[in-house]
């Protein structure tokens, strides 16, 4: 399980039992929803929230809970996730973000996702990391630009978990490879 990431501004950490109520309200906001297939009802949050669980105890890394320092507030998740469906460009780890409305556009994503990539080439010793989202989702590719990932058109692709002509089906790939660091 990964160890509590720590940086000038976030802890990202284990889930505890009272996140789930913040992360359904999360879920069930249109505004962060606005690039997902529907919002998440309680029942399929808290469904979210086990996976993220299961997913810890198998691959010993996850999506991690993303708490504000200053105030002990729960805001989200920044972490690592195996998606669960077959594309060209897997095997692979996706690092991925989701943050409450309120705290966007202070950098926090950016600065979060930076300490998890950094754990995924230095600490767990990946290869590379990928990230994928709607061609709309500005937000979500430029923190994906900020930690220099990189989009080639040829490797966008249709998500198999959407129907055909769901207006989400068509996905942008980012990648990044490890740099080869001193794990210092
Ligand atoms: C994506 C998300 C995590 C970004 O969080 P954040 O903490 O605001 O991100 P950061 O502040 O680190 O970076 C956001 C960047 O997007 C830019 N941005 C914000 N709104 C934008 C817009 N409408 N168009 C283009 N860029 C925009 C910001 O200016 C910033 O870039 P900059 O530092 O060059 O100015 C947050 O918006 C979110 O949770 N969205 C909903 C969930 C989601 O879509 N997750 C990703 C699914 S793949």
């Amino acid at each position: 399980m990964v160890a509590m990431l720590m940086t000038d501004r976030l802890l990202l950490r284990s889930w505890r039992e009272a996140d789930r109520e913040p992360f359904a309200e999360l879920n069930a906001d249109p505004r962060v929803m606005e690039f997902m297939p529907r919002l998440l009802s309680r029942e399929e949050s808290d469904d979210f929230f086990d996976r993220i669980q299961g997913h810890f105890e198998r691959h010993g890394f996850g999506l991690c809970a993303a708490e504000h320092r200053a105030t002990g507030s729960f805001m989200g998740f920044i972490g690592l996730f195996v998606p669960q469906f077959e594309e060209r460009f897997m095997p692979a780890v996706e690092i991925g973000w989701r943050l409450g409305y309120k705290w966007w556009g202070q950098g926090f994503a950016t600065e979060g996702a930076r300490e998890m990539v950094r754990y995924a080439f230095d600490v767990i010793g990946l290869d590379g990391l990928v990230s994928f989202t709607v061609p709309a989702n500005t937000r979500s590719r430029r923190v994906m630009e900020k930690l220099g990932m990189t989009h080639d058109p040829a490797d966008d692709f249709e998500h198999p978990r959407l129907p055909l002509g769901h207006p989400l089906r068509r996905h942008v790939l980012y990648r990044l490879a490890a740099r080869k660091t001193s794990a210092a």
